[in-house]
């Protein structure tokens, strides 16, 4: 009995799949169609699902699909592919413009790690042609008849996986074969993908190409500016000949040669993150909807821990709070390692290690977002674990109040970022100077290291262009002032971390702040913490008790 537990133990391994989409097809048709339009003339764009990542001998992380394959797709399960083409292809089913892979049924791998589907059923949720992985193989032989292959960049954390198969009732665990490893492997031999390739040599091969006698001293400071990225590109002989003052016979030779260096490729590396950025910066109706629930369920998660919090409260069970109230309205996930920082914790930007028992009477930053759905808030609040701000915890905590105040209100339509960081850092240096911490506007910088915003969706840090504000953007407005201790002023305002994070919804009408229902005014924050916890009867034996 023991060896068969122990067999079970050892052959088991999870991985399961990601959370299913809320979005219906039609919007994820209506997602790859507007892709398609703004995809160049015969191409084919190619993503890969998310790899399953290796948390530990047999367990691995739970699965989380990559964001971009999901925003085309809704698609949840690992080792699959999608091509969407932006001209017609044939089959004889006729004509159609994308294609998802899938792994096909596997009754073993499904007892372990759940449903896989039938092709109908993959077809059911509005792709035009669904095959199985087997298929990529073939389809990928006719990659080098588009101009473009669009894709992402490889990224080298994938695994070769097993699985298993049976032969006379008897198990035997082989490699996948077709597994996202070897898929990935496939396609870069299909598009002849170099082993030693260098992305930065190769934006400057094509930047060379571009050159002419008008753009030539431009692209010249371009590829300077990518050298000083990585020096190793000067022992690439096309990139040092350009660089050097050639003339046009020279140079039309190093063209020749660039030309010859690109010849054998047709993939493109730079066209997908901006097509991807472009649509994902702005948000359908849809995903606002999942967005609202999102921040609601991360507000509900900083109203119940500011009824809860007590000193003697440690920085962990804070968080479990708001990653209760998070499952209890249905989100599967954190959008990104939840962040409790008590005193010098508050100071730490992303401190994720949670791990002080006793927080007394120090201010806690709360950084946390439910992710619903797939779509992530963000939403920072900063409170004092006795109810009460101190008078310097109060002063930092208004500077950077009216800081986040400014930069809400300017979150118009047609301001650009950089604008509304800018009024928000002007607030936070006026502030600090006059505290007597800083005495010159520039030294600002120290205490607020960080970005005033940055959009949120599928990504907690959701790609955008990041210029203008544009109606229906979703983005973070978060100002802060962190002074560590043995900062250069009065030792009385060590310690002191302080973050407000908002998430807003850019709209014609003005910005609409989605996460004004936790307090961020100290005297509410106050009232707030007064109040009885739902929590307050939730009272569980002490653990050394139960120890036998
Ligand atoms: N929670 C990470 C950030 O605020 O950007
Ligand atoms: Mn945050
Ligand atoms: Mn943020």
């Amino acid at each position: 009995m023991k060896n068969i537990i122990l067999l079970t133990v050892l052959f088991s391994f999870f991985f399961g799949n990601g959370q299913k989409s809320k979005l219906s097809s039609e919007h994820y048709q209506n997602v790859r169609k507007a892709f398609r339009q703004k995809m160049p003339d015969n191409s084919v764009a190619v993503l890969f699902s998310a790899p399953i990542r290796n948390r530990a001998n047999d367990v691995d992380y739970i699965y989380h699909q990559d964001p971009n394959f999901f925003y085309l797709t809704g698609w949840h399960q690992p080792h699959s592919v999608l091509m969407i083409y932006k001209n017609p292809q044939s089959d004889s089913d006729g004509v159609y413009y994308e294609k998802i892979y899938v792994p096909e049924r596997d009754n073993y791998m499904e007892m372990w790690n759940g449903k896989r589907y039938d092709l109908e059923q993959v077809k059911q949720l509005g792709y035009e042609r669904v095959a199985e992985r087997l298929d990529f193989k073939n389809d990928c032989d006719d990659l080098g008849s588009f101009d473009q292959v669009l894709m992402f960049e490889f990224k080298n954390d994938i695994r070769n996986q097993n699985t298993y198969v049976f032969k006379d009732n008897i198990r035997f665990k082989v490699d996948d074969p077709h597994d996202l490893f070897d898929l990935k492997a496939t396609f870069r031999e299909a598009i002849n993908f170099p082993n030693n390739f260098n992305r930065l040599a190769h934006k400057a091969y094509q930047r060379i190409m571009e050159a002419d006698q008008e753009s030539l001293e431009k692209i010249k400071e371009e590829v300077e500016y990518l050298v000083k990225r990585d020096s190793l590109l000067m022992e690439d002989e096309i990139i040092r000949d350009f660089l050097k003052e050639p003339d046009q016979d020279f140079y039309r030779e190093v063209k020749r040669k660039t030309a010859f260096a690109l010849q054998n490729y047709n993939f493109d590396l730079e066209t997908l993150p901006i097509i991807m950025r472009d649509m994902r910066e702005i948000k359908t109706k849809n995903e606002i909807d999942l967005l609202k629930k999102a921040v609601a369920i991360s507000v509900v998660g900083q109203i119940e821990v500011m009824k809860a919090m007590h000193p003697d409260m440690g920085e962990r069970e804070i968080q479990g709070i708001h990653e209760f109230v998070y499952r209890k309205y249905g989100a599967a996930d954190e959008g990104y390692p939840s962040i409790v920082g008590a005193g010098e914790n508050s100071c730490v930007l992303h401190y994720i290690e949670n791990d002080k028992e006793e927080i007394n009477n120090q201010l806690v930053l709360m950084d946390l977002g439910a992710e619903f759905f797939g779509y992530t808030a963000d939403v920072t609040r900063t409170i004092p674990a006795n109810g009460a701000f101190s008078p310097e915890q109060k002063a930092l905590y208004q500077i950077v109040y009216d800081s986040q105040e400014v930069a809400i209100s300017g979150s118009q339509v047609g301001n650009t970022f950089r604008s509304i960081y800018l009024s928000s850092y002007d607030i936070i240096a006026k502030g600090l100077i006059q505290l007597g911490i800083i005495s010159e506007a520039s030294e600002a910088r120290k205490y607020y290291p960080h970005g005033l915003s940055h959009h949120i969706g599928l990504d907690v840090h959701d790609p955008g262009n990041y210029q203008d504000l544009e109606a229906d953007m979703v983005i973070t407005i978060e100002p802060g002032i962190y002074i560590p201790e043995n900062s250069p002023c009065d030792p009385k305002w060590w310690n002191i971390g302080i973050r407000i994070e908002d998430d807003v919804l850019i709209t014609n009408d003005g910005p609409v702040n989605l996460s004004a229902g936790a307090p961020r005014d100290w005297k509410d924050i106050e009232e707030l913490m007064k109040e009885e916890s739902a929590l307050k009867d939730f009272i569980l034996p002490e653990i050394n008790s139960l120890v036998q």
